[in-house]
């Protein structure tokens, strides 16, 4: 988890941030236009209330008649009735529309996540993309229907508002405006600061998720360890930064409450006193005052409400940011090398100098130019002490990372130059660590094959692996694994990982120490089984144990970056020393990648 966030850009604007959501909500951009207007419908039937009143007040009111106070009072109920059905049909008309919005961009996300490369995994924490799957959408949707529509709601209102206050009588009009200036500018310096301490925030939830994420995965190893204390530790740290962060932002939101409720509210009270005095003076009807007052408390809470609007769009434009910063990262690519073909079958490797996009420049290659050449139907064993790049270079294979230079190339074809697709149908690789999905034992091992294979392919996979011990599971091939599912011991995933590889009949294989978590007697069972699968298939096996590599018929020793020697395992055994001491361990060597 090396790079987990940059900081917001100098140049952020917020604006320009929610505008790129536009592609988005351009699909239900109808029912959210309709919403908006509906929405200023019933904000303006909101202000025509006080008009009504001073109709009242000046006319039946002060002429004693019941019959149009009644009137009057129906005309208001009325007026009420119609402001809150057109809200309503608001929210009915945003709600659906938007939560579809949110699963388009996050299924958007989910399917860039999956095409990014593996570097980009490397570089990201997993929690930091969890929380912008899930914490940052869910801003993003609620600005998209609240802030969004009532930042301009209110805008129009108020603005009628005042209006309709100047129109009444301009000098109350003009002491109501009076604050505008300082709440105008109280709300930019606001804006901006709010602006980083919600991404701070957010960012911070990322890293929390990170902690709780990784304290659920490696709860074996915390518990064997006794290390909760040190991860909830990690955990309380990291929440009471959050807490002061949010906590900072609460304060920040106060203030400006303070400010945006406390000036207008003057203004008013300073407006009321001298409205009263006019109308003791003869120059201003009651219900002009009473329509006055009553249009400037209506417009208390859409100026009110302004300050956490613009919180609230403040946190979904760094909310788009980080959903963004995802999305700009460049997806795996299928290349346009054009490299003539070369002579040669089988799997070779050229030069092949190899870096980790986020090692230290200065540092030198993992892999400085392995030259290597296996040949069609041959299986061969790459040996090399821990470290010296053994799960890299197979990597390299199904493109699992690029090469810095050099070219592998697949039947004389450079597996850049494939397509994607292709390439990952003709290599099949199973690696040291067995990843198994929530799903069932076939469905795992099936997904090494095309959607052709069945229950024969299956069965022939487990025997190749040695693995019947699915059909002792509860359900056969039918039980569940995975997290969601039992839990089967590292050999027995080892054994299904393998099953998988193999279950596509692929020509070319490449197997990271696939036997290493095995007891004795598997591994001579597996070995044999896959000595028939790897007779017409061309292999790149990983091993360290000698009855690994003499299932091989050649081994190459990987040091240094390059490959030091190519032999039988007996040559190697009599003429390379450094291979003699790797292979007279006591079998196997740690192996802690
Ligand atoms: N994702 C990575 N980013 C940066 N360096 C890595 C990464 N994975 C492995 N390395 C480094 O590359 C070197 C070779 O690792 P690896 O290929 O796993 O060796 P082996 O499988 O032979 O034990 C090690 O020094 C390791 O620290
Ligand atoms: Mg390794």
């Amino acid at each position: 988890m090396a790079e987990t966030y940059a900081t917001a850009a100098p140049d952020r604007s917020a604006v320009r941030s929610l505008l790129r959501l536009w592609p988005y909500v351009r699909p239900v951009r109808l029912r959210l236009f309709t919403a908006a207007f509906v929405a200023v419908l019933a904000s303006c039937a909101g202000l025509v209330i006080p008009l009504v009143l001073k109709w009242m007040v000046d006319g039946p009111v002060a002429d004693r008649d019941t019959g149009g106070v009644w009137l009057g009072a129906l005309f208001l109920l009325l007026l009420g009735l119609a402001e809150a059905l057109l809200f309503g049909m608001r929210r009915w008309l945003v709600a659906r529309p938007l939560a579809h919005v949110e699963a388009e961009m996050r299924a958007e996300l989910y399917g860039r996540l999956q095409r990014l490369p593996v570097a980009f995994h490397d570089r990201w924490a997993s929690g930091q993309l969890l929380s912008r799957a899930t914490a940052d959408l869910g801003l993003v949707r609620m600005f998209l229907a609240f802030p969004l529509t009532f930042l301009l709601v209110n805008s129009v209102t108020i603005v009628f508002g005042v209006v309709i206050m100047l129109l009444q009588d301009w000098r109350l009009g003009l002491v109501i405006l009076g604050p505008a200036v300082p709440v105008v500018v109280m709300c930019v310096y606001f804006e901006n600061r709010y602006a980083v301490v919600a991404r701070r925030a957010q960012d911070q939830v990322g890293d929390l998720t990170t902690v709780v994420e990784e304290s659920v995965l490696g709860i074996r190893i915390i518990k064997g360890f006794g290390r909760h204390r040190t991860q909830a530790r990690a955990f309380r740290e990291l929440s009471s930064t959050l807490r002061g962060t949010e906590l900072s932002k609460a304060r920040l939101l106060a203030t400006i409450w303070a400010v945006i409720v406390t000036l207008p509210e003057l203004a008013i009270g300073a407006a009321l006193v001298l409205g009263a005095v006019q109308v003791a003076d003869g120059e201003l009807s009651a219900g002009t005052l009473v329509a006055f007052l009553s249009t400037a408390l209506a417009l208390r809470w859409p100026v009110d409400s302004i300050g956490f609007l613009l919180a609230m769009s403040q946190e979904a434009a760094t909310a788009t940011e980080r959903y963004f910063e995802v999305m700009d990262e460049e997806p795996e690519r299928d290349a346009v090398v054009r490299s003539a073909p070369a002579p040669d079958a089988g799997l070779r490797f050229d030069g092949v100098v190899f870096r980790y996009p986020d090692a230290d420049p200065g540092s030198p290659p993992v892999l400085d130019g392995v030259d290597l050449h296996v040949r069609p139907g041959e299986s061969m064993a790459l040996v090399g002490a821990t470290g010296s790049g053994k799960t890299t270079l197979t990597a390299l294979v199904p493109r699992l990372h690029e090469v810095t230079a050099g070219r592998i190339s697949l039947d004389g074809v450079d597996v850049a130059a494939l397509p994607r697709e292709e390439l990952r149908a003709r290599v099949a690789v199973a690696f040291e660590e067995p990843t198994l999905f929530s799903a069932s034992v076939g469905e795992n091992v099936l997904m090494g094959a095309d959607d052709r294979a069945g229950d024969a392919e299956l069965e022939r996979a487990l025997a190749v692996a040695q693995a019947e011990f699915v059909h002792a599971l509860p359900q056969g091939a039918d039980t569940q694994v995975g997290e969601q599912g039992l839990s089967l011991s590292g050999g027995q995933r080892q054994r299904l990982a393998l099953a998988r590889a193999v279950v596509g009949r692929p020509p070319f294989l490449v197997l990271d120490d696939p036997l290493s978590a095995l007891d004795v007697h598997t591994e001579a069972a597996v070995e044999a089984a896959l000595r028939q699968v790897l007779a017409g298939t061309t292999a790149l096996i990983v091993a360290h144990r000698p009855s690994t590599v003499l299932l091989a018929d050649r081994v190459a020793l990987l040091s240094g970056g390059r490959i030091a020697a190519v032999g039988t395992h007996h040559e190697l055994l009599r003429d390379n020393p450094d291979y003699a001491h790797l292979m007279s361990g006591t079998g196997r060597q740690e192996d802690d990648r």
